[in-house]
């Protein structure tokens, strides 16, 4: 490692505008090049520098390789990071289940577990779980005390109210403008134009489990609108 230490003039020349003499110098050094004196403006310029061989200054090709392959890494890995929610926000919606559906979640988040949910809800049972897209979906106990096939969107589709079951009219009744919807979600009074979206309900591996409806509508005939 080369030093450089600039040597001051002596307080004659430095007080003496014309000839201040400044010299530079560079010790532990392997060579001396007395590199010019230069007037100009009527001052002297000394320069004094060493040189250090090229060979000390420059990492060999081992360590270059080194270096690029940390720095490589360290740049890699966050940018890996950053470009996994970038790339999924592009991937099709998880499916959340082996089937292709989303598994049905309580009001606690947790999976729906068939037997269990048989056994703390009664026969004509219509309560809110979690469904497809996080839609609030009705999962509905049959009278023979099973699961439906289906589960019911509870979205209103006047303006998008959730839609309460009332037990004691058997109906979906839609506080918002007074919608109504039969016990398997069909429009029997408007506002609402169209009948409550259906997805499929199944069990898989004892789990409560929706996937998309895309037949048609079995109330109605129709094709399903929400497809
Ligand atoms: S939002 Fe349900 S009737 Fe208007």
């Amino acid at each position: 490692m080369a030093s450089t230490i600039l040597s001051p003039a002596n307080p004659s020349q430095l007080c003496s505008s014309k000839s201040a003499i400044f010299s530079a110098s560079l010790k532990g050094s392997t060579r001396t090049h007395q590199l010019a004196v230069v007037r100009e403006k009527g001052m002297k310029v000394r320069c004094q520098a060493t040189s250090v061989p090229a060979d000390d200054r420059v990492p060999d090709m081992e360590k270059r390789k080194l270096l690029n392959l940390l720095l490589l890494g360290a740049l890699s890995l966050p940018t890996g990071w950053m470009l996994v929610p970038y790339g999924s926000f592009f991937a099709p919606p998880g499916s959340g289940g082996g089937g292709g559906g989303t598994v049905a979640k309580d009001a606690f988040g947790n999976d729906v577990i068939a037997d269990q949910w048989l056994k703390d809800h009664g026969p004509g049972d219509r309560t809110l779980t979690q469904g497809l897209k996080g839609d609030p979906t009705y999962l509905v106990v049959e009278k023979d005390r099973t699961l439906a096939t289906y589960g019911i969107n509870a979205v209103c589709t006047h303006l998008g109210c959730v839609v309460p079951w009332n037990t004691a009219e058997n109906k979906f009744l839609c506080p918002c403008h007074g919608s109504q919807y039969n016990d398997q979600g069909r429009v029997v009074r408007g506002p609402a134009p169209l009948s409550l979206a259906l997805a499929h309900c199944d069990i898989d591996d004892g789990k409560v489990l929706f996937v998309p409806w895309t037949e048609t509508d079995f109330r109605t005939g129709d094709a399903p609108w929400w497809a």
